[in-house]
């Protein structure tokens, strides 16, 4: 592989000019992390230390390999919604190397309303599971939660992928061979007592976790007995007489000790098999992603500028290089792991198109992990285009993106609109995972162009009714439509919604994709199997 020149001039003002303003929503980024990650109010937590309880990301910090990196989930759920009670969705969420097997763990946060059930708790539970169920990742449930988050309840309880689907997820993931771990931490109330019911082999802590269909309230209501919560489902009654645990712990350290215990008599996985070469440091620093970012979305950005940032001795064998050049393919290794990188280089026209559906074919023939980096306005529109077949040879690229036996991988760095978002993987397109840089924005359409389209549709609605639309409405509309777009445009409305995974510092890209490569290998690649390609 050759190693990529760059055709950037770092002391170019320009340059300067984008890298102070990515540092600026960086650090914005970086502060709101730091916030959130707090997670309840200070109050909440006083309590939860009183009662000699470790918090969610402490817990996991203890559960994990000494020295070894942790890759938190969508942080940011839930963020500037519902008044931000709800820091991280009141739920940690994440991979992390226990015993050295890469783990899915899920961690409710009890200083978040009692680490109940939102909207977006529900949705990040089972995202996380779904990651599990991909890659083949054993599950350790840290549970403290008091359950579906009551006032929220249509939310959260009765649709396909809410409550109920925690447990089938258990079971499902039980019958694939992938182990399911609980840890009781505190309360575990109601559905939630099926988390360690469903679970493999659970763990309970002394005095402090509890584990029961229906809490003393609930009992007294329905029957009348009175009960202490010990009493009905306490870490001795489910030791020694329910079964519903099998091992109890003294207090959390204790526990997380009995479960990295429980990972030494797990059954080592059938890896796949990659190619690896030793790791090298990109030979540009990858700092400069900064300048290179793009802050306007107008501006063109050649992608091999971030390609030679992120990849092993910035070594890069492209495919096709004379070609459609507006989208780049080629292979490249990430932290010793080979990669197929595609990445946008402008519109997407039929021959780029084609040319990135080859690349997927090679990649899924030759087991290679794909990598899409997306910055996409969407595929060409007019007439000769039209005639041209894009709507054909586009079709074939989103074909053989969804049907790609391969791991994807995806990173918004810059804009990701209409059906370009399809084609470069998507979040409807299962990549592994999917992350956003700060700057990135995704929506349907630009502001301007939906702005465009809704005031012209106005203004033929009026003409055919034989009026026309004043200035001032149209002005009106057309501000209202850039003021939407630009708030739901925003990574932090997206990352909000769990639309992806999570926003990332650029320079962490490198390691957070070989982590994603890394964990991916605990399921064996597939043979390839396309359907029909319309030609
Ligand atoms: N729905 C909505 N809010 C809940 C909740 C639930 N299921 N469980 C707890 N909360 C909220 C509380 O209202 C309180 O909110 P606030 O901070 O705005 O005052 C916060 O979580 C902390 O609750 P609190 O009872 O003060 O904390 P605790 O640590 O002493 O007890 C629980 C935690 C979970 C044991 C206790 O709140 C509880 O029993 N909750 C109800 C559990 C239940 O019956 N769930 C059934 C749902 S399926």
């Amino acid at each position: 592989m050759y190693k990529l020149e760059t055709k950037l001039n770092v002391n170019s003002e320009e340059f300067k000019k984008n890298k102070e303003s990515f540092l600026e929503i960086l650090n914005t980024y970086k502060a709101t992390l730091r916030e959130v990650k707090k997670g309840g109010s200070p109050q909440a937590i006083q309590k939860h230390k009183e009662r000699g309880k470790l918090l969610a990301r402490e817990r996991i910090d203890l559960l994990i390999d000494a020295n070894t990196p942790f890759l938190e989930l969508s942080p940011l759920a839930a963020y500037d919604s519902y008044d931000n009670q709800f820091p991280s969705a009141g739920i940690v969420t994440g991979i992390g190397v226990v015993h050295g097997k890469e783990t899915l763990i899920i961690a409710n946060d009890a200083t978040v309303k009692g680490g109940s059930y939102m909207k977006e708790s529900i949705k990040k539970h089972v995202r996380a599971q779904e990651i599990a169920m991909d890659n083949h990742l054993p599950c350790v449930y840290m549970v403290d939660s008091g359950g579906v988050f009551l006032p929220d309840q249509a939310n959260v309880f009765p649709d396909k992928f809410h409550f109920g689907r925690f447990f089938y997820n258990q079971a499902r993931l039980s019958a694939m061979g992938i182990p399911q771990l609980s840890i009781v931490m505190g309360s575990c109330t109601a559905g939630g007592a099926y988390v360690p019911a469903m679970s493999d082999e659970t763990i309970i802590v002394k005095n402090q976790g509890t584990i029961f269909i229906g809490g003393p309230p609930l009992v007294k209501a329905a029957t009348g007995e009175e009960v202490t919560a010990e009493e009905l489902g306490g870490a001795d009654v489910h030791t020694s007489i329910s079964g519903v645990s099998d091992h109890l712990a003294e207090n959390d350290s204790h526990a997380i000790q009995i479960c990295r215990n429980i990972f030494e008599t797990l059954r080592a996985s059938d890896k796949q098999i990659l190619e690896l070469s030793s790791i090298e440091e990109p030979a540009y620093d990858p700092e400069e992603l900064y300048g290179i970012a793009p802050m306007d979305l107008k501006k063109p950005v050649d992608s091999r500028e971030i390609i030679m940032r992120m990849v092993d001795g910035s070594r890069f064998h492209e495919f096709k290089a004379r070609y459609a050049p507006t989208i780049i393919t080629g292979f490249a290794n990430i932290m010793g792991y080979p990669v197929g990188i595609i990445a946008n280089n402008g519109v997407l026209f039929s021959e780029t198109s084609l040319k990135a559906a080859h690349f997927v074919e090679l990649c899924s023939i030759r087991k290679i992990p794909l990598l899409f980096l997306q910055n996409i306005t969407g595929f060409i529109v007019g007439k000769e285009y039209e005639r041209g077949g894009i709507a054909r040879n586009g079709a074939k690229l989103v074909h053989a993106v969804a049907n790609a036996n391969v791991p994807k991988f995806s990173v918004i760095f810059g804009g990701s609109f209409g059906a370009g978002n399809y084609a470069m993987a998507g979040r409807a397109y299962e990549p592994r995972l999917l992350f956003m840089w700060p700057n990135a924005k995704i929506s349907v359409m630009g502001g301007e162009q939906a702005a465009g389209v809704l005031v012209q549709v106005k203004q033929e609605q009026l003409a055919a009714r034989g009026k026309f639309m004043l200035k001032e409405d149209e002005d009106a509309l057309r501000s209202s439509i850039l003021k939407t777009y630009e708030k739901e445009g925003s990574a932090y409305f997206s990352t909000s919604r769990l639309w992806d995974d999570g926003i990332i510092d650029p320079i962490d890209t490198r390691k957070i994709i070989a982590m994603g490569i890394a964990a991916s290998l605990n399921n064996k690649f597939p043979e390839p199997k396309f359907g029909v390609f319309r030609m």
